[in-house]
């Protein structure tokens, strides 16, 4: 078998790029290790900046997301007894996010992809990327299949095994993790709030998100290692009124729990984000912790990146752009680097902090939520900065 371009996983990076080169006629076949429903029902992300929205519209897939999906002109951050209001349509002006499912952009990728005959692979075992250090690379899976290729792109998430293929010695990792993770949980009940909340208590960070006028989404700051098992519903509930319901006049809606599930807390950057012809997007080559909601849109970013750069190899041969897209791409990489640990730092509580660090971040939060310039700053970064292409629409 042989295609142009080899993308290793189905989730927003792999189909996303698929996607993109097919508008381009650059043609591509991605290998998925898990079933497409597996793919179409994981639930993690829900927050896509603006540019976000803007490439996944040009690129003709933003039909139901224009429908469905829910525009939010602020957040609040609650701390101490109060709300304070983080105002994006005064702090920057004609931005904005829009509430999603991330399980529902794979879903309109791969409904997308599989209309234009793409092909897009579910329940491949064994890949292995060979020959990554020349310009015949190739992909081997299954009982003995073979993908050959010009370009592979690893898009295989976090723990996928195209970022191990590269030899030992190629790339720099950088790396915190947290002492806590987060418990999220989906609930059939109407959101309490308008708009995201993001609390700061004492007892830990609590996050109020939503994912339609039906069905809200929690997260609470739990200790690193927390088995479900320990958080029966009546628990879940009870710690999120406890963390919500700080301000005068709010009460926390309640209803089932659907679905659950913990996420450990990482930052990560692996430097370059290439090597030979493999190019690794979105959580392969990096990740941030979810407090600033960037870890999908940095993937779409890349994607964008590693889109404009195939196109040019393919138009005129160079392979002046393929060559830079990890320095194109780091830069806005390590600005989410920044923010998310920002965000992270600024909300939840760590043990190892005294009353003197603890001081500090509610003055931090208190400048934050006072400043115009201050909010200024968590607002531009939160709808996301603009692309290094300048194009708002696409690569
Ligand atoms: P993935 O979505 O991980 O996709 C990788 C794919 O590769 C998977 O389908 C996997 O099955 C497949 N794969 C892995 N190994 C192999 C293999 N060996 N062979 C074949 N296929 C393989 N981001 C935001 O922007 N906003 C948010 O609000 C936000 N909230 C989050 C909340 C939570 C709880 C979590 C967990 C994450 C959140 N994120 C958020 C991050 C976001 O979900 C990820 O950054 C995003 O999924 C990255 O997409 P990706 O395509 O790079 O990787
Ligand atoms: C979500 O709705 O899943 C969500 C929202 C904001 C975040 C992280 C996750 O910062």
């Amino acid at each position: 078998m042989r295609t142009q371009v080899g993308i290793i996983g189905a989730g927003p990076a792999g189909l996303l790029l698929s996607h993109l080169l097919h508008l381009r006629g650059i043609s591509s076949v991605v290998l998925e290790r898990r079933s497409r429903e597996y793919v179409e029902r994981r639930v993690r992300a829900g927050v896509l900046e603006q540019g976000t929205v803007d490439t996944l519209v040009a690129a003709g897939v933003g039909e139901r997301l224009l429908r469905e999906g829910l525009p939010h002109r602020g957040i609040e951050l609650r701390y101490g007894g109060a709300g304070h209001r983080i105002a994006f349509e005064r702090l920057v002006p004609g931005r904005a996010i829009t509430v999603y499912g991330q399980q529902e952009v794979v879903k309109d990728l791969i409904a997308a992809r599989l209309a234009a005959d793409g092909d897009v692979r579910f329940e491949v075992d064994d890949v292995a990327v060979h020959d990554i250090g020349t310009d015949r690379p190739y992909v081997t899976f299954g009982g003995g299949e073979r993908l050959d290729c010009d370009v592979i792109a690893g898009c295989d998430g976090f723990h996928g095994v195209t970022r191990p293929s590269i030899p030992d010695g190629v790339l720099t990792a950088y790396e915190r993790e947290y002492p806590f993770a987060w418990l999220g949980v989906l609930a059939r009940v109407q959101p309490s709030a308008e708009e995201l909340i993001y609390a700061r208590t004492e007892r830990g960070f609590a996050l109020h998100s939503m994912r339609s006028p039906e069905v809200s989404r929690f997260y609470l700051q739990v200790p690193a290692g927390t088995d479900l098992a320990d958080w029966p519903d009546e628990r879940v509930w009870a710690e999120l009124r406890t963390r919500l319901e700080t301000v005068p006049g709010f009460s926390l809606a309640t209803g089932e729990i659907f679905e659950r599930g913990v996420t450990p807390m990482r930052s990560f950057v692996a430097e370059p984000m290439q090597y030979g012809r493999l190019y690794l997007a979105g959580d392969a080559a990096h990740i941030v912790p979810p407090t600033g909601a960037k870890g999908l849109n940095l993937a779409v970013a890349d994607v964008r990146v590693l889109t404009g750069a195939l196109a040019r190899f393919y138009a005129d041969g160079s392979a002046e752009l393929l060559d830079g897209y990890s320095a194109a791409c780091l830069k806005r990489v390590w600005r989410a680097q920044h923010f998310s640990w920002w965000m992270t730092t600024l909300l939840h509580t760590f043990d190892s902090d005294d009353a003197y660090g603890r001081r500090l971040q509610l003055s931090h939060l208190d400048y934050v939520t006072s400043s115009e310039a201050a909010a200024a700053t968590l607002a531009e970064n939160y709808v996301g900065l603009p692309y290094e292409d300048g194009d708002p629409a696409g690569p």
